[in-house]
């Protein structure tokens, strides 16, 4: 099992639907100033904004590098993938990545990551992402918690050094003979400045706003348009 998937797996014992579904408010409001017929979601996750998107008439389609996330978009009959962006046929009329998607990747990889982005949009098309601020990380996101639910057992260890901040998820799962299964790994998670954004060669950052999901200030939405 990858990390991404023992994220899959963990993602409801984390509270963070009051969280997610905020967040969902917000992109949707940015998503009204535009005339969108087509939407990717990147890092699209169990799908939850696709279906709200779609009961709005909008066509989407998701792609996540976790195939369990994938399978559970799939079960509820939307268009998912467990492919790389870069992966992805045609161009869209807005692409978003919500909920840190761009954070789980170094800087390397998230100048890979957003030139692709880019090939799927065209003149008119619009990228919507959140970043964690270093407000984010260092406050709010570092520290541990744990969830005892009836037949699962999440903790959650979060340590922010160097601009990386390590999770170690460790998960126990009970199985059909009283037994618990054990899975334990680690996602990093990079903090990643505005300035770096506002120099990509093929997307311009449009707007920014910084906002509170949990706390004072530790999300920065960012609006771009192809260069
Ligand atoms: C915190 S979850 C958010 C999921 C979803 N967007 C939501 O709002 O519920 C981050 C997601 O990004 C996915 N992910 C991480 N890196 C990715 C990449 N390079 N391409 C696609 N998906 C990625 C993970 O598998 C995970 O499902």
């Amino acid at each position: 099992m990858t990390n991404l998937d023992l994220y899959a797996k963990a993602e409801h014992l984390l509270g963070i639907e009051e969280a997610t579904e905020a967040l969902y408010d917000l992109y949707r409001s940015e998503l009204d100033d535009y005339k969108v017929k087509t939407l990717l979601d990147v890092g699209c996750g169990r799908g939850g904004f696709m279906r709200r998107m779609e009961s709005d008439g909008v066509k989407c389609k998701g792609v996540d590098l976790s195939s369990l996330m994938v399978q559970e978009c799939r079960d509820q009959g939307l268009d998912a993938e467990c492919i790389d962006v870069k992966d992805v046929a045609g161009t869209y009329d807005a692409v978003v990545s919500i909920f840190d998607v761009l954070n789980f990747m170094n800087t390397q990889e998230l100048e890979v990551f957003l030139d692709a982005i880019a090939d799927k949009m065209d003149e008119n098309s619009i990228f919507i992402a959140d970043i964690n601020t270093l407000y984010g990380f260092q406050d709010v996101a570092e520290g541990t918690m744990s969830n005892d639910a009836d037949d699962e057992f999440l903790s959650v260890d979060a340590v922010f050094e160097d601009n990386e901040l390590h999770t170690k998820f460790t998960l126990f799962e009970k199985n059909d003979d009283g037994c618990y299964t054990k899975y334990q790994d680690t996602i990093v998670q990079y903090f990643h400045k505005i300035e770096f954004f506002k120099k990509h060669k093929k997307l311009k950052l449009i707007d920014k706003q910084t906002f509170s999901l949990y706390d004072v200030e530790d999300k920065t939405l960012l609006i771009f348009k192809k260069r």
